[in-house]
């Protein structure tokens, strides 16, 4: 898709795909079992085994379940699965603005309300505005949701344990059941603690998703895996069946195969991305010293406040520039003025986007 939508002058530097070889593992994995014709349906808990060794491994946690697991489609099919467990037609579901685009239209095609609590100035999220959302979310007698990002995308904010704590702290007050998207959680940088949801005080009754689609960049070998608290494990059982059948078994097989023996690519993907931060961050300083970025401690997303701009600036980078970013827009409160530029590619590609952006600006 990066690479495929727009005409071949534009430098795309938009949607979550990674410039990046596949992993070895994952080709061998996925190529020994097309020689098997190996291609029926998914069976078996190997996806999840490898998960839960990968978080006790890199997260020291210990505390996923496998028999608390279920695969699912992608991780935002496997959202709406969990949101249908703990909500009901029209009930609110709270996201922290800006926040992935979508999360508004799954939970809007889904007959819920999305709520906004915006993230703060600090782009972490503010605790207060948070505890009045719920209190307003709630009101009545409506079921009501978190769909937490963690870490956070656009921002790349990685919540600490102490302010996961509070979150479920503020949920268990208000009622509000917490449903957290960490696809993101093995591109935490090094020297930086990713906290899982479920492992937090408080986070039992938490549902999570996770995969290993964004990190080993397998958007196109689809599987997932919903995982329950142990407070949880009672709304998980009540999943339908039928939702394990979306799971593609090529794509099961890719992502056991990365989170099983793809752990040396990922540490080698890391130092280049916080490389590219770090590059990205002295050449806009340099060439357009009014956009602010503030780098992240995870993904390979940056958010550019652009504000110095009176244009969408993601419009104006693409019509004068031929560089593609992602509108803040469609992020929602706190997007506009913004864009999201995706540094997951080589450094001449970085330097061209901010050598384009320049231009378009100049
Ligand atoms: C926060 C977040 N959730 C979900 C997804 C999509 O995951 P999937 O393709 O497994 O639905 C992305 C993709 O970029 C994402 O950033």
């Amino acid at each position: 898709m990066k690479w495929r939508t727009y005409p071949d002058d534009v430098l795309p530097l938009w949607v979550a795909e990674m410039d990046v070889p596949l992993a070895e593992p994952i080709v061998r994995a996925v190529t020994d079992a097309l020689a098997l014709g190996d291609t029926g349906y998914p069976a078996g808990t190997g996806y999840a085994e490898a998960l839960a060794a990968f978080a006790d491994k890199r997260w020291g946690w210990d505390g996923l379940a496998v028999e608390r697991t279920a695969i699912v489609p992608d991780v935002m099919l496997g959202v709406v699965e969990m949101l249908k467990l703990v909500t009901g037609p029209g009930d609110p579901v709270v996201v922290n603005s800006p926040v992935y685009p979508p999360f508004y239209q799954f939970v809007e095609h889904m007959d819920r309300q999305v709520v906004e609590a915006p993230l703060g100035a600090d782009l972490r999220i503010d605790l207060d505005t948070l505890d009045e959302t719920f209190r307003r979310a709630v009101t009545g007698t409506r079921r009501a949701a978190f769909l937490l990002c963690s870490p956070h995308n656009p921002t790349g904010t990685v919540h600490t344990a102490e302010e996961l704590s509070a979150v479920a702290a503020l949920a268990d007050r208000h009622g509000v059941r917490v449903v957290a998207d960490e696809i993101h959680a093995p591109l935490t940088a090094e020297g930086v603690e990713f906290v899982p949801y479920l492992s937090v005080p408080g986070g039992e009754d938490g549902l999570s998703l996770m995969s290993a689609s964004k990190a080993w960049n397998l958007a196109g070998l689809k599987a997932a895996l919903a995982i329950a608290g142990p407070a949880a494990a009672a709304d998980l059982a009540r999943l339908p069946e039928e939702v394990s059948h979306g799971p593609s078994h090529l794509g099961v097989i890719a992502h056991t195969a990365a989170l099983r023996d793809g752990t040396a690519w990922l540490d080698a993907l890391l130092t280049g991305l916080d490389d590219n931060r770090r590059l990205l961050a002295n050449l806009l300083a340099e060439h357009l010293p009014t956009i602010t970025y503030r780098p992240g401690e995870a993904t390979y997303l940056a958010w550019l406040d652009c504000h110095a701009l009176d244009e969408d600036p993601a419009d104006v980078f693409l019509r004068r520039g031929r560089v593609a970013l992602n509108s803040g827009l469609p992020f929602g409160t706190g997007g506009a003025g913004h864009v999201r530029l995706n540094l997951a590619t080589s450094p001449e590609l970085i330097a061209e986007g901010v050598r384009r952006m320049a231009a378009a600006l100049g």
